[in-house]
């Protein structure tokens, strides 16, 4: 009973508490093996039930001896400090999205171009979005954009107030608080009403561009496009640019780059054999310049927009835009 008691009440909370329990309780010399030893002196007609209450509290020993040893044996290997800190983590570390890889590749590219960084809100106004980037109220333009507009609540849309629908109201924010010189590049989520397919998401992702200095060319524009495809997708890549129209920039231009995914065979990514489009561009219109404040008779520049997701799609051969965000590990693993 007394012995019962105090195997009970012992606390265990170190490991050299353990050690104690198991000179005092569990051992060979302990103080219950002695009781054992005695046993033979136990008259003949007593044994078994001595033997019985005996063994019951080896178990009770025993039981709580192999429990504290594994707890202080969990909380060693986690806590142990490895001898050799090169030895690589047995815990398998995740990886990055591959958008997320070539989102920074391509920040990295224009970076070393002197480019800046900037973010603006992905819920925005119309003026933001729209009216500061020369689209004319009701113009066919807007209907272009599949906009998603936000609920005032009860059914009620707010026809102002929408989800962005390319990162473009970044180069309003950033014109509207810096001053020329300008160079910038604006990657964000953007939105737009479209079905879900292999080539199509209500939600992408973009890099927008931006440099608005005195005499900016479009021969700057062209080379920095072409210099940022020959570093993104390497030197043999052929691009081409072919006219184009956005409301904020005049000339706008589209550029294609030789689809990497067919090598001209012609794919679902590439549609018009061979060529695939990564960016549409242009020179700023005067009138977005004027909207922000900044005098167009003094200041010109470039802008450009670019797909995340295509890119990521032609630099490692995906076929199906879907996978991006169905985040299935033996997809997401292969990018390191
Ligand atoms: N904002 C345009 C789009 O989403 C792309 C673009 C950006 C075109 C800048 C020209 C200049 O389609």
């Amino acid at each position: 009973k007394v012995i019962q008691e105090e195997i009970e009440a012992f606390v265990i909370s170190n490991e050299s508490e353990v050690e104690q329990f198991r000179i005092q309780f569990v051992g060979r010399k302990s103080r219950l093996a002695s009781l054992f030893d005695g046993l033979k002196d136990v008259p003949a007609e007593n044994r078994r039930e001595v033997g019985q209450a005996l063994n019951q509290l080896k178990n009770l020993a025993e039981n709580k001896f192999n429990q504290a040893q594994e707890s202080f044996a969990d909380a060693k290997s986690s806590f142990e400090i490895p001898s050799d800190l090169t030895v690589s983590s047995p815990v398998q570390q995740g990886t990055l999205h591959p958008l997320t890889l070539v989102r920074s590749r391509i920040l990295e590219i224009f970076n070393r171009m002197g480019f800046s960084v900037s973010d603006g809100p992905e819920i925005e106004t119309d003026f933001y979005n729209f009216t500061a980037l020369n689209f004319p109220a009701n113009h066919p333009a807007r209907e272009m954009q599949d906009t998603f507009f936000i609920e005032k609540g009860a059914g009620e849309i707010q026809d102002d107030v929408l989800l962005r629908t390319h990162t473009s109201n970044v180069q309003i924010r950033l014109m509207q608080h810096q001053k020329p010189p300008i160079r910038s590049v604006m990657p964000g989520r953007v939105y737009r009403n479209e079905a879900i397919s292999a080539r199509a998401h209500c939600l992408f992702h973009q890099v927008e561009g931006l440099y608005v200095d005195e005499k900016v060319s479009f021969k700057d524009l062209k080379d920095t496009l072409y210099h940022f495809a020959k570093e993104m997708f390497g030197k043999d890549t052929k691009v081409r640019f072919r006219p184009s129209y956005f409301p904020f920039t005049e000339p706008s231009a589209e550029m294609d780059i030789t689809c990497l995914l067919c090598k001209g065979e012609g794919c679902n990514v590439c549609k018009q054999a061979g060529w695939v489009e990564i960016a549409g561009a242009g020179m700023v219109d005067p009138n977005v310049l004027e909207n922000v404040g900044i005098d167009s008779t003094k200041y010109n520049g470039f802008a450009f927009g670019m797909g995340i997701e295509r890119i990521t799609m032609l630099k490692y051969q995906i076929k199906d835009l879907r996978l991006f965000t169905e985040n299935d590990v033996r997809f997401l693993r292969q990018f390191n």
